[in-house]
């Protein structure tokens, strides 16, 4: 065995973001750059011997020399045995419930989610904990100082594995294992969801489903799950095979990028039931016939509804979205008599809260849904979940969607991203919004009235860690609110995200367009942020 001891020097941007190391493939593709990563990884979590890692991406561009690079670093780090999914495909959340049901020590997953692939585009690297979750930032801290200082790695000299062919092979001590990419995860959802109605549902009556993959990885899951387990007929799948550069598209499940789904769903003779899925799979966007289900709405509808689904017939414990989703789910907690946490924006936020099983349900505006069930949002999961559902019921999506407001109120919701404006500006915008704070809190804006201001603070309820300055918030007496914050997923200039929601008892106003409902609090966001002098821009890029 021969494993070669490569000199090497520190790179200062390896800090990962909200969801791991995100950077273009050509900074990835600098020499050393992903192996100085990787071994700061292997180099932060402690002993590997004997040890499994789970090992996959979603099959973008640079995915299989990354994993052939992988492979040989883990085994020269001394790594027992690496489970690496066929071609190098796993979804996120399959490899969050492999890394559970072989007790892994963790996984490396290959992806940078929703952003576009190609060799023009980005790639990412992400950590994930023997829990199944994303690394907590002490964690994703250990390795950004290792990578400081970093000035060796280790790599096998091997011919590259084969990743076609399932089974074991050895590279050097270590055993590589070529898994299926869907069949335990799809073990898990036959667990949780009651499939002989699903496939009733979906064989039997004339419901008709169409799922768009965007030519990234959920499809082969898409493509077994939907159509040969559960009956739907051959084609139901759109783009469902990986490609490296999702087809030049978007792999972002939203209004915007998932045009054709969007156009189909509000077409003639639409079917009843449309989801997407992001580039990793854990995404996910839900549509009935002309009418789009916002993701806020869908965890409160969700968690209403969850007693008719076998995995939580007995009830959840708690609930969780990050702080700028809307606050829908709290009402269905309040009613049920469950908690209902606020968390940071990022999944790696739940991981605590599930752990100690305070909650059972998470989700985030960002069209993430899950459950316990592993420890990241599952884009199958919650199309699976809804299908359950509307098994049961009996009902459209839009009724189903209507009658909940009607029961728990209407909360009106919008997110408004000003994509790749310039860092500078933005910070500056922020650092004006904060320092705008303390003297918010009282103003009558028009028929708005400050309640309160802030930069968000999240206090960890499980081991206490305390997590700063994740946006700011205003609130208005009426139960509106405004959050801006920075994303910590973008790899060009810096991305503002405007959160607007505003809350509607009444029945007979649940009509109106979102853009329509909220107007005066657009309005409003703009006199009090100055988003246009500052960004430059008179419009969002995307509107979800
Ligand atoms: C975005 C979303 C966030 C999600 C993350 C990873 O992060 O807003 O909810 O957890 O992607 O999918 P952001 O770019 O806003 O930091
Ligand atoms: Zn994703």
């Amino acid at each position: 065995m021969n494993i070669r001891k490569v000199s090497t020097t520190p790179f200062s941007d390896q800090k990962p973001g909200t969801s791991g190391l995100r950077k273009a493939v050509k900074d990835f593709q600098q020499p050393h750059y992903l192996e100085n990563f990787i071994q700061s990884i292997f180099d932060s979590v402690g002993d590997l011997h004997f040890q499994t890692l789970v090992l996959g991406g979603d099959g973008r561009y640079y995915n299989r020399p990354a994993i052939q690079i992988i492979l040989k670093m883990a085994a020269a780090n001394g790594i027992g045995r690496i489970k690496v999914g066929q071609r190098g495909i796993l979804s996120t959340p399959a490899t969050s419930a492999i890394i559970r049901k072989y007790q892994a020590i963790g996984a490396i997953i290959l992806s940078a989610s929703h952003n576009p692939g190609g060799p023009n585009g980005d790639f990412g690297v992400k950590y994930n904990i023997s829990n199944g979750g994303p690394a907590p930032e002490k964690v994703t801290e250990a390795i950004y100082d290792r990578s400081k200082v970093i000035d060796i790695y280790q790599i096998l000299e091997a011919p590259d594995v084969d990743l076609e062919t399932l089974g074991e092979s050895h590279l050097g001590e270590t055993v590589v294992e070529v898994i299926d990419s869907v069949q335990d995860y799809q073990e898990l959802m036959e667990s949780l969801f009651d499939f002989e109605r699903i496939h009733q549902l979906l064989t039997r009556g004339n419901f008709r489903i169409s799922i768009d993959a965007l030519h990234a990885v959920a499809g082969p899951y898409a493509h077994a799950i939907f159509e040969q387990r559960l009956g739907a007929p051959v084609g139901t799948v759109r783009n469902g095979t990986p490609l490296e550069d999702f087809g030049g598209g978007h792999p972002d499940p939203n209004l915007v990028y998932a045009h054709e789904l969007v156009d189909i769903s509000y077409g003639e003779n639409a079917p009843d039931f449309g989801a997407a899925f992001d580039g990793d799979g854990d995404r996910n966007m839900i549509l009935g016939r002309k009418f789009f289900v916002t993701p806020s709405d869908s965890l409160a509808i969700l968690a209403a509804n969850a007693k008719l689904v076998p995995g939580y017939s007995s009830g959840l414990a708690g609930v969780a979205r990050s702080m700028p989703t809307s606050q829908a789910v709290d009402r269905v907690a309040a009613q049920i008599g469950i908690d209902s946490y606020e968390t940071p924006t990022g999944w790696k936020f739940f991981g605590n809260l599930l752990d100690a099983g305070k909650a059972t349900l998470c989700g985030e505006e960002s069209f993430g849904t899950g459950s316990n069930h592993i420890r990241e949002k599952d884009g199958l999961w919650a199309v699976l979940f809804w299908l359950n559902i509307l098994a049961i019921r009996q009902q459209s999506v839009e009724q189903i969607v209507r009658e909940h407001w009607q029961t728990y109120g209407r909360n009106y919701y919008s997110r408004h991203d000003y994509e790749g404006i310039e860092i500078e500006p933005a910070n500056t915008l922020i650092e004006r919004l904060r320092s705008l704070l303390p003297t918010l809190k009282g103003k009558q804006f028009a028929n708005y009235q400050v309640e309160y201001s802030d930069d968000f603070s999240y206090t960890d309820p499980v081991d206490g860690s305390i997590s700063d300055q994740q946006g700011v918030r205003i609130g208005f007496s009426d139960g509106s609110r405004i959050v801006v914050r920075l994303s910590g997923t973008g790899t060009q200039g810096a991305t503002l995200r405007v959160y607007l929601e505003s809350y509607e008892a009444d029945p007979a106003k649940h009509d109106l367009e979102p853009q329509q409902a909220l107007a005066s609090l657009i309005t409003l966001t703009e006199e009090i942020a100055q988003i246009r002098k500052f960004t430059g821009r008179e419009q969002p890029t995307v509107i979800t």
